[in-house]
């Protein structure tokens, strides 16, 4: 959601701030704000893009060795100038940038207004700071301090960075299910809500941990200490990312790079963990808990977003390879519905981020329950693979463009090895057919790159569609979930409505609304139910629908009834969705480049959703 930056030290922080904020900008944009101590408070605020902030700011005035920066995603109060972050206390002398939702803002708002505070945007953020400036001055304490008794006080999710122009020389930071990353340089700290901004300046840093204050001091020191007041020590860990993976490398746009860079995230995500000639998969965080997990009854999966589609695949693979039931629950249903889990039961959660509220609120309740957890997450340190018993990383390098795709592929190879080790741990699979999977699952990568090769032809396709303003997508079996990953890719960026079914589902609803207009796209490179899909295909024909069929390189029957045939290269079925999605990420992607959009930023949406 929101993205937060903070430093403090002996360089100029105007520019470290904004150049941050550029990079956290992907999480959240409707508006940007700095603050700055140079004297006095200086503060920058603007609805749009950092931008638009850049285009305001006065330069004369932005000299300081402190200050935080914020890019917004609106919860509480529309986006514009007002309720864009930095917020100010009443008195001016503190302002805070905020990453969460303070659940019991308005019941705290009331009090402070009894007590003459004012308030000037809608935002619960300001309610936040003003009931910081108020405990300070009544218990007469320091900020942090004042900054712990207020979150004591305080029901929700945050992160937040708070300024004090009575004292310079000190950033207090605090977090609670939304993360904070302190960076540690020479005589210099960098704060942040996830690396991107920090790793310029240092590979050193610090994870905070849920319901711990961070204060920050210019000669060099730092202490954490829980909401308890209790010192906490942290290990310093060192950032493996670099600089390059997180700029465009020449691509027009982040998703564009991170679609073509597929075959190598799958190829990292893969190595070291299988090798098909010898026939092994090493999972580390399975291999720990190979005996709990094989002789758990049933597994649920649970993730939102794009994860849950890569969830949907992983119950296709673990029940179909390892015989294992599987249920699949978006992690916003399951926390709520008072889910039944008993002590062994596995719960898998899949999160690009690591940070969905919803998924780690998930995954929380399964752990109180005794059910093991197993994250699958993209980003290293991040709050589920921590909260997590065990898991695997996807490793699949950063993905900054707010449509996932190198995160759902990398996410379907992870599932894939833990299907398959499953599969041979139950010896419900010969050890020639996972040696022959294997060694197809080694020549995905190859696979990708030909079919990333049929961009042209896709962007043809696209501009003979851009105007249209309903699509539908259809697949049978493991290409269901790809059906509805590749609707979604539609409608998140260009705004086309769009929606995944299963093929044979079409009839009980969906067929009403084909006709001329509408173009269905078909995922027919299934082998075991051909037949049925070149059945639905022609159900579609008979209706004049516009038909884009992704099939197998040699296809002739389909050939024969679609309009637009997308050939990809032949896998094994199961491992099918690792190609099929890649003409589907670029035709959304194409579309939406022709009609204009943004699609790195697509309105209304965030990459890292920390609010529920
Ligand atoms: C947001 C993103 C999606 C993502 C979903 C789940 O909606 O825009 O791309 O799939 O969150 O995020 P996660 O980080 O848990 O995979």
């Amino acid at each position: 959601m929101c993205g937060i930056v903070g430093y403090i030290g002996h360089r100029n922080a105007f520019p470290i701030l904004i150049k941050g904020l550029k990079r956290l900008e992907y999480r959240g944009y409707d508006s940007a704000g700095v603050a700055l101590l140079n004297g006095g408070m200086t503060v920058f605020k603007k609805a749009g893009k950092v931008s638009e902030l850049e285009k305001i700011v006065d330069n004369s005035v932005t000299h300081a060795t402190i200050g935080i920066g914020h890019t917004r995603w609106a919860t509480h109060g529309e986006p514009n100038d007002r309720n864009a972050h930095p917020h100010v206390s009443n008195s001016g002398n503190l302002s805070i940038i905020h990453n969460g939702i303070i659940e019991n803002y308005a019941s705290i708002k009331a009090a402070l207004q009894k007590r003459g505070y004012v308030f000037h945007s809608d935002t619960d953020t300001e309610v936040l700071v003003n009931l910081i400036e108020e405990v300070q001055k009544t218990e007469n304490t320091t900020l942090d301090n004042a900054v712990r008794i207020a979150l004591n006080e305080v029901v929700g999710a945050y992160a937040i960075v708070v300024l004090n122009k009575l004292n310079p020389d000190q950033l207090v930071a605090a977090r609670k299910g939304s993360p904070l990353v302190i960076g540690i340089g020479e005589n210099e700290y960098f704060i942040a809500s996830d690396a991107t901004p920090i790793i310029e300046y240092t590979k050193q840093v610090v994870y905070l941990d849920d319901q711990e204050v961070a204060v920050l001091n210019r000669d060099g020191n730092y202490t954490v200490r829980t909401l308890g007041n209790i010192e906490k020590s942290h290990e310093i860990q060192k950032l493996e990312i670099s600089i390059e993976r997180i700029e465009k490398g020449g691509f027009e746009h982040f998703m564009l790079k991170e679609i073509y860079e597929q075959p190598k995230a799958i190829e990292d995500s893969l190595r070291g963990r299988m090798n098909a000639a010898q026939g092994w998969i090493k999972l580390g965080g399975l291999d720990e808990y190979i005996t709990h997990i094989d002789n758990a009854d049933r597994f649920i999966i649970t993730a939102c977003g794009t994860s849950w589609h890569s969830g949907l695949i992983g119950e296709y693979l673990i029940e179909d390879l390892a015989r294992v039931p599987v249920e699949v629950e978006y992690a916003s249903e399951f926390r709520y519905r008072n889910p039944i889990l008993k002590e062994g039961d596995v719960v898998i959660a899949i999160s690009q981020s690591g940070e969905t509220a919803d998924t780690l609120a998930a995954i929380e309740l399964a752990k109180e329950r005794q059910a093991l957890i197993y994250g699958i997450c993209n980003v290293i340190g991040s709050s589920i693979p921590r909260t997590a018993h065990t898991g695997s990383y996807t490793h699949a390098g950063p993905e900054i463009g707010v449509a996932s795709t190198k995160a759902f592929s990398t996410q379907i190879s992870i599932i894939t090895l833990i299907a398959l080790q499953l599969a041979k741990v139950k010896g419900t699979m010969s050890a020639s057919n996972l040696r022959e999977i294997l060694y197809e699952l080694e020549d995905i990568p190859r696979k990708i790159e030909e079919t990333l090769a049929l961009d042209p032809l896709i962007k043809e396709i696209a501009a003979i569609y851009k105007n249209a303003t309903n699509f539908l997508y259809l697949g049978r079996g493991y290409n269901f979930p790809v059906a509805l990953e590749g609707a979604l890719k539609l409608k998140e960026i260009s705004y086309i409505h769009a929606e995944g079914y299963p093929a044979a589902e079409m009839k009980h609803g969906p067929i009403a609304l084909i006709d001329e207009n509408m173009p269905v796209v078909f995922l027919a490179t299934n082998k075991s139910a051909y037949e049925k899909i070149v059945s639905n295909v022609q159900e579609v024909k008979a209706r004049k629908g516009k038909i884009i069929a992704v099939v197998n390189k040699g296809d002739t029957q389909i050939r024969e009834l679609a309009d637009h045939i997308i050939e990809v290269p032949e896998t094994h079925e199961i491992l099918s969705p690792l190609i099929t999605i890649v003409p589907l990420q670029l035709l959304a992607y194409h579309i939406a480049i022709m009609r204009g959009c943004n699609v790195d930023q697509p309105r209304n949406l965030a990459k890292s959703v920390t609010v529920e």
